[in-house]
């Protein structure tokens, strides 16, 4: 496994079919499932490992974020990467850079649109520059950022990038917790509580299961956050699996999201609610 700096190192003609693992590094089972995922359907496999300044927005862990290269080249390079990518900011933002990637409309302005403005914005910017500099067939993204997955696919048809993009079903904990690199940041206490997304994702689920309303499942989910008063919930809600919009009616695939805060921590899931 070869680790990179310069985009201008990467390959110009790779064995194809090439996948691409975006990640911000610090990897965990999630990533290391898409990079599996990625190495059994490819004949090469880049891991980009880049913190991206441009989707943290002010008062955000931009600076704290966890980072160890080390690491995660020796989990990366076990899971199957042949490659990472782990520009500088100035690398992939040098001086003069002055274009930003915006998908418009309600796709991107409820949810974490919504709690964090400019991050979709960030996210846009960096996943089309990878896919511009590594060229990837097909790229591999989490369905924990699930907002994030249909962003992406999003601007890959608009723009006509003609990149695969390839959702992986999120790796939670053996009690439900779905991983994620900031989940670090719980500490002994909290560590425990922080399954209440999950078991009110499953709350949502088992009444929408049982015959519920939409409204009568989302009643059911926050009964779950109140529960937990540690928790400030910042939205529950069941959406159209594509676009996003809630649902007042069940329809096939509908999924259930839900974020809110611990002191030290932001977290965020989803759950297929209604069978597709
Ligand atoms: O999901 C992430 O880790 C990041 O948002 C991504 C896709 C690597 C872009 O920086």
């Amino acid at each position: 496994m070869r680790i990179i700096q310069r985009a201008a190192d990467l390959r110009v003609n790779p064995p194809r079919p090439l996948g691409l693992v975006p990640t911000m590094g610090y990897l965990h089972e999630g990533h290391l499932e898409l990079i599996r995922r990625a190495a059994a359907e490819n004949q090469e496999v880049v891991v980009s490992i880049f913190v991206n300044p441009l989707q943290f927005g002010p008062g955000e862990d931009y600076q704290s974020y966890p980072r160890d290269l080390e690491r995660d080249a020796r989990l990366a390079e076990e899971a199957g990467a042949d490659w990472i990518f782990h520009p500088s900011p100035e690398e992939m933002y040098p001086p003069g850079f002055a274009t930003t990637v915006h998908v418009s409309g309600p796709l991107t302005e409820r949810w974490e649109g919504e709690r964090r403005p400019g991050h979709f914005d960030g996210v846009a910017t960096v996943v089309s520059k990878l896919f511009n500099i590594v060229r990837p067939d097909r790229a591999y993204f989490g369905e924990k950022d699930y907002q994030q997955l249909q962003v992406v696919k999003r601007f890959n048809a608009d723009l006509n990038l003609g990149v695969e993009i390839v959702p992986v079903p999120i790796v939670r904990e053996p009690d439900g917790l779905a991983r994620s690199s900031r989940n670090v940041y719980l500490d002994a206490e909290t560590r425990p509580k922080a399954t209440v997304l999950y078991r009110a994702l499953l709350a949502v689920r088992q009444a929408a299961q049982s015959g519920l309303s939409p409204e009568e499942a989302l009643a059911a989910g926050r009964a779950v956050f109140d529960e937990t008063p540690e928790f400030a919930a910042d939205y529950l809600a069941v959406v159209h699996p594509q676009t996003l919009q809630p649902l007042e009616q069940w329809t096939a695939g509908a999924r259930a999201i839900a974020a809110g805060r611990f002191p030290a921590v932001r977290l965020i899931d989803n759950m297929e609610v209604m069978g597709s």
